[in-house]
């Protein structure tokens, strides 16, 4: 008897969910909205313009960003023997190759750290900027 009223129960809520469409009728219909959206600038006729968020590959992002968003997964803790940011004795000898070197060994990548260190977007400037943010600590 349980088992009859489960069932009754379940069939009921799914004809009263489904309203006697089909499934893909319902998924449809929801997905046909009847909203516009149009670059502000263009012409929009009834569409609501949104304001265009144009990334600009021009803009270099700031020092603390660039180390943030990569190097310092590795660097703050000295994973995989990365040498720990701010640590003295563990930069002394890198320090020692030139500003350069450094900076070629993290963009072509160097045993345990990957190419640009894991910041894949970054452009050589970038690079530059977060190596010298390092040694600017040390
Ligand atoms: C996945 C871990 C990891 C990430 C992320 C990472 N590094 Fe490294 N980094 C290392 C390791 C490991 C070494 C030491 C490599 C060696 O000496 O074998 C290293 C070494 C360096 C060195 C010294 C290179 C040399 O020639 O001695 C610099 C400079 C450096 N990293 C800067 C950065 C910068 C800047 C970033 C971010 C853009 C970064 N690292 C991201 C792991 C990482």
């Amino acid at each position: 008897m349980k088992k009859i009223t489960s069932l009754i129960i379940i069939a009921l809520s799914l004809a009263i969910f489904f309203n006697g469409k089909k499934y893909d009728e319902l998924v449809i219909s929801r997905l046909d909205m009847s909203v516009a959206v149009c670059l502000e600038g263009q012409d929009c006729g009834k569409a609501t313009p949104i304001m265009a968020v144009v990334a600009n590959d021009n803009v270099v992002r700031s020092a603390d960003i660039i180390y943030s968003s990569g190097c310092a997964a590795c660097h703050d803790a000295g994973v995989a023997g990365a040498p720990m940011t701010g640590n003295k004795s563990q930069w002394k000898s890198r320090q020692a190759k030139g500003y350069e070197t450094l900076v070629n060994s993290v963009w072509n990548g160097m045993n345990g750290m990957p190419a640009k260190g894991l910041c894949i977007d970054c452009t050589k400037e970038e690079i530059e900027i977060a190596v010298q943010y390092m040694l600017d600590v040390i």
